[in-house]
């Protein structure tokens, strides 16, 4: 089975050690860590299974490397590939615009053909609007570690092995 490809910026701090505890649950011979920073769009073609990290910056932005990524990718074949997304975010600074990054890639992913897997309970969180909220569901996984970080664990626990399901590995 193909590797799972783990796309995230080599030079983010809390993102990387999110990163890495998810790596350890998977199994380091089931992934492939890709760094956005320096990516191209043959990396983004090997994989079926994709993990994005998707941090939220600038008042609801997407941070600078995967804006700069996606122009890569955006004419590459997202069929029959599934991604799950998970961000960190800060519910308490940033209520108005709370992990909107997860929900900005969501949609790139939708509107160009792709599945996003790994939709969680927004329970537990308390903000006021979040793009990528979908009725009482996140778009993917929500991580403050600024707030929540005693959760943290517990949250990437349940979401690896939700994933591992979605994608049809376990
Ligand atoms: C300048 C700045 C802007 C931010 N903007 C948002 C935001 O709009 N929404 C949000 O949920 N979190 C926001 N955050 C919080 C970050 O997303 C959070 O700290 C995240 O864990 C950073 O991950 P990284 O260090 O791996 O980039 C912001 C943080 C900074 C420093």
């Amino acid at each position: 089975m193909k590797k799972i490809g783990i796309f995230y910026s080599f030079r983010s701090i809390k993102t990387h050690q999110q990163v890495k505890k998810m790596i350890k649950q998977l199994g380091e011979e089931n992934c492939e860590e890709v760094d956005v920073d320096v990516a191209t769009g043959d990396d983004f073609k090997k994989f079926d299974h994709y993990i994005l990290a998707v941090p939220t910056w600038f008042d609801g932005e997407l941070p600078n490397y995967w804006d700069e990524y996606l122009p890569a990718i955006e004419d590459l074949s997202f069929k029959n590939k599934k991604f799950a997304i998970f961000g960190g975010g800060d519910q308490k600074n940033y209520p108005e615009n709370f992990v909107d990054g997860v929900g900005i890639m969501a949609e790139f992913i939708e509107s160009h053909g792709g599945t996003v897997v790994g939709f969680t309970s927004t329970d537990g969180y308390t903000y006021e609007y979040s793009r990528a909220q979908r009725g009482n569901q996140f778009v993917g996984l929500a991580l403050d570690i600024e707030n929540q970080s005693a959760y943290t664990s517990d949250r990437i626990k349940n979401w690896i092995a939700q994933i591992n399901k979605e994608f049809g590995r376990k």
